[in-house]
């Protein structure tokens, strides 16, 4: 399955380990960061002496910080003027990482167990069809960068990582010896796709470097687990935590009958239900499941049209088990009835006919 996503139909020669130039002035991505990271620790001068002023342990809640940056509306902004500035008209129709994602190189990582080893895109849950834009925030030089294999030794390496099993070592080890660090300073991008395999080696120069990775997905894309609405926004949209009228009657609902949460035990799908509604203030009034080997959302129905249930949190829209015309015909019967859907996954609320066809939008992304 993993060789199949390298048929050459999938290539596309923009996005085949390449670099390209952006207008630095209009994207001073180094400024922005650093200022989140001054907001924490007034005193880290630059940052590539970032490792001076935070101990190894501050780097994830320092990520999570950043992270929360990247989601907001200023900032998602940005990424959509980039995005158009680097892809222009290659890719017409497409979705963005609605999180873009901050990778920290601190020096001497690999024994902190903070390495990031090589990797495919494919192995790492992204299909074809989804683009990456790396940026380096700061210089990327020797092995504070990332490394990258071409295409055609990416090929090869994944074939005898299957057919051979391999250790994470040995592909560690010939990923170095085939690859080489992409050196670029701010004002450079480098564009590649999800069968190159790439991935850093121990830094050994003293600096730190962070890397901003930006995914572009096209539509008719299947996306696995990166999910229209979740993993990826629409450009213009920000995924917010959506505010909710907390005097409603809420109840919790499951839904473990379809394929997507597998044969995960309910619980504990329904704990992140749980605490996501809890974090918005909800207080329901009970929990439910959906009846397993149904099709149809029998269960959620009943409460829909037999109860007085003002609210219900689901876990996302993309984790019911019946086909999406009935889901958007329960979730417009639920607007008919002003019953509020909260949507954990996608930080989203049903409570009107335009978010129907938002919805809608997302459910459909995946048809050409
Ligand atoms: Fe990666």
């Amino acid at each position: 399955m993993i060789k199949e996503r390298y048929d050459d139909k999938y290539f596309d020669s923009m996005w085949d380990h390449k670099v390209v130039d952006y207008d630095h002035n209009q994207f001073p991505w180094y400024n922005r960061i650093l200022s989140v990271v001054q907001e924490v620790k007034p005193s880290c001068k630059s940052l590539g002496i970032l490792h001076e002023s935070f101990d190894r342990n501050e780097i994830v809640p320092l990520r999570k910080k950043v992270e929360q940056f990247v989601r907001t509306k200023e900032f998602s902004g940005w990424v959509d003027d980039y995005l158009h500035h680097i892809i222009r008209d290659s890719m017409s129709d497409y979705m963005i990482q609605s999180t873009p994602t901050l990778n920290f190189v601190l020096p001497d990582q690999q024994k902190h167990g903070s390495l990031l080893t090589f990797h495919t895109g494919h192995l790492t849950a992204y299909n074809n069809g989804m683009n990456t834009i790396w940026t380096p925030v700061s210089s990327a030089y020797s092995t504070n960068s990332m490394q990258v294999v071409s295409w055609e030794d990416s090929k090869k390496l994944t074939n005898d990582f299957v057919d051979q099993k391999l250790s994470m070592a040995e592909m560690q080890r010939r990923c170095t010896e085939l690859s080489y660090p992409v050196e670029i300073r701010p004002g450079h991008a480098w564009l590649f796709n999800q069968g190159h395999w790439h991935g850093n080696v121990n830094n050994t120069t003293g600096v730190t470097r962070i890397g901003l990775d930006i995914r572009a997905m096209s539509k008719g894309t299947d996306y696995g687990y990166r999910k229209p609405g979740s993993y990826f926004r629409f450009p213009g949209d920000t995924v917010e935590v959506p505010k909710v009228d907390t005097d409603r009657r809420w109840i919790v609902f499951n839904d473990p009958a379809g394929d997507y949460i597998g044969t995960m035990p309910f619980y504990i799908a329904r704990s992140f239900i749980e605490n996501y509604a809890d974090q918005l203030g909800i207080k329901p009034v009970g929990w439910h499941n959906e009846y397993t080997m149904t099709d149809w959302n029998p269960h959620l129905e009943f409460f829909m049209n037999e109860t007085e249930v003002q609210g219900i949190a689901l876990l996302s829209m993309h984790g019911l088990s019946s086909p999406i015309n009935r889901r958007m015909e329960l979730f417009e019967s639920c607007v008919d009835k002003d019953i509020h859907i909260l949507f954990c996954d996608e930080n989203f609320l049903l409570d009107s006919r335009e978010g129907l066809s938002y919805i809608k939008k997302c459910l459909e992304f995946s048809s050409q």
